[in-house]
């Protein structure tokens, strides 16, 4: 394997409307973020991708783009941008911005021309169609609920719609549309960026001649998985992709790949792959139903150490995962993958440390340093996103009661993780002098950084001793490259595996309250990191204690 500058990275994701506000409009901005460089550099980040900040009407909060060449003046200015990056570099830092290509917004321009000439130039940089006796081109269901076609302004056609209404799918077989994308990539890259993260790309690519398919729901439509399987070519579009803009800059890219198959691993992120790197999203997509978030099941310590597992399986050293508890699309991790009533400072750190062992990249999402919990929402007036509004009513017309409803999105609302981020015990978390735009949680008086920054127990403190000791030049080594190789796989409530290079690890955690022992294959030479203060050890027996983490140097 080639080695790269991103391996031995750590990665950190910031949603700007949340992170920080500097002016005090209620809004996160990139001033905010600036100010806030140096606690990344403390943690250890190396590595930070910003979800969308550019051009927007913020339907879908910044991933519905109207101009792909400007920042949205509610995050700041384009003086801002270069600003960023530049104090990022200074501290040896890289800044990912967030490309969403496969849809613009409906206030773009190309699709403002296409509506006023959908024969024309930009008619083709869209998906077009009528409809046939006055049915809809296809059955296909956004993702965001309901059809994908909605009738194009001022003429007799539909456009294209895989996520929400105000997000027009772009024609990715028009050669015309790619060189825009290409042109605007490198734009980017100009200005000294380290890479993407790239939004939603397996969706570029549709089964043509499109085409319905057999209804999944009483609604009549099907799930947009369906078409997906059948779009074959994707390869094409995303080599070229990679060869016109990234390859030419070294630079990194994850992709938000869903649904591969085993045999595509290579070609996604392999040696020569479309992208440096993919998000695992195998634990996210545990306990989901094709039904709706209202049916899902939760995810067992079990689950979750077999869902880890299994994707480490498939990648093996073929390339490198970018792990993930959670992001802006997600819930808390530790209020999904810890069981109820067993949140604390204990389990949380062992879900860090189980998921930032793992062979490949860690990302962090903003607050996950710091054990941020999911929103206790007491009404669906306090949810803004639009996938959340469309699974409520998913819920009440399956038959629940508004107050079943609720309860059930709001275990998996995106808003979950769009909180303000809790830097303080001040009045809005320190977030913001003036009206958040999204209710802080009012947990922020016990969880925030300024807490836990000096408090050598806290969460983030342990973060911060994770990433130094991925950095550690004697284990960085085993810990980027080793192989992973799980241990007494089917015990309960148990995970634990090794990280074998020029040193051996062994990853241990109880993963339950109650205490548990083990046997060592044999004796143990250090215990590099360990959530207790001790460790009940009679020779090789160890006694963990409830949701107790280890990693030891065998
Ligand atoms: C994935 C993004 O992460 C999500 O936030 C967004 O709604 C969709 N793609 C559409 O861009």
């Amino acid at each position: 394997m080639t080695k790269k500058w991103w391996h031995d990275k750590v990665a950190y994701q910031i949603y700007p409307k949340s992170f920080y506000d500097s002016n005090g409009d209620g809004i996160g901005d990139l001033p905010g973020i600036i100010d806030k460089l140096d606690y990344l550099q403390d943690l250890g980040i190396d590595i930070i991708w910003l979800s969308p900040c550019y051009q927007s009407p913020l339907a879908d909060q910044g991933y519905d783009i109207s101009d792909y060449y400007r920042i949205d003046p509610r995050f700041g200015t384009m003086e801002d941008m270069e600003r960023l990056i530049a104090e990022a570099r200074r501290r040896d830092m890289y800044i990912l911005m967030d490309l969403v290509v496969n849809h613009c917004s409906d206030e773009h321009e190309w699709f403002r021309k296409a509506c006023e000439d959908p024969d024309g130039k930009y008619g083709n940089f869209f998906y077009l169609k009528k409809k046939t006796d006055g049915e809809l081109p296809t059955n296909w269901r956004s993702y965001f609920g309901g059809p994908v076609w909605e009738d194009l302004p001022g003429t007799d056609r539909q456009y294209l719609h895989v996520f929400h209404k105000k997000q027009p799918d772009l024609n990715w077989e028009n050669p015309e549309l790619r060189e825009e994308v290409y042109r605007n990539i490198n734009w980017w890259l100009d200005k000294g960026l380290g890479g993407f993260r790239i939004d939603a790309i397996i969706n570029i690519k549709k089964a043509l001649p499109l085409r319905s398919y057999e209804p999944d729901r009483d609604d009549g439509l099907c799930g947009m998985h369906v078409m997906l399987q059948e779009a074959k070519g994707i390869g094409t579009f995303l080599s070229e992709l990679r060869d016109r803009t990234f390859r030419q800059y070294d630079a990194f890219t994850v992709g938000e790949v869903f649904n591969e198959k085993a045999e595509e691993i290579p070609d996604f992120i392999g040696d020569d792959g479309y992208f440096s790197s993919m998000f695992d999203f195998n634990e996210t997509m545990c306990g989901a139903s094709d039904k709706g978030w209202y049916d899902a099941r939760p995810v067992e310590p079990d689950d979750y150490k077999h869902r880890c597992f299994e994707s480490q399986a498939k990648v093996g050293n073929i390339g490198f995962l970018s792990n993930i508890i959670e992001n802006h699309d997600e819930p808390r991790g530790v209020s999904r993958y810890i069981p109820e009533g067993d949140c604390c400072t204990e389990s949380k750190k062992m879900l860090a440390a189980l998921n930032f062992m793992l062979r490949g990249l860690p990302f962090i999402y903003q607050g996950q340093e710091l054990g941020m919990e999911n929103m206790p929402f007491t009404s669906i007036e306090e949810i803004d996103d639009i996938s959340t509004r469309d699974e409520y009513l998913v819920a009440l017309e399956a038959g629940l009661t508004p107050a079943e409803a609720l309860k059930a999105v709001s275990k998996y609302s995106r808003d979950n993780a769009r909180t303000p981020m809790q830097w303080s015990d001040e009045a809005n978390a320190g977030f913001t002098s003036g009206t958040p735009w999204l209710r802080v949680n009012p947990n922020y008086a016990s969880i925030n950084a300024k807490s836990q920054k000096d408090d050598p127990d806290s969460v983030y403190a342990f973060y911060k001793k994770l990433i130094a000791l991925r950095k550690d030049p004697a284990y960085k080594e085993t810990i980027v490259y080793g192989a992973l190789k799980p241990a007494w796989e089917e015990r309960h409530n148990l995970m634990a595996y090794y990280r074998k290079g020029d040193r051996t690890l062994f990853v241990i955690g109880n993963y339950q309250r109650e205490e548990q022992e083990i046997l060592l294959p044999g004796a143990y030479k250090k215990v590099l990191l360990n959530n207790y203060k001790e460790i009940a050890a009679d020779g090789s027996r160890i006694r963990l204690h409830g949701y107790q983490v280890v990693i030891l140097e065998m």
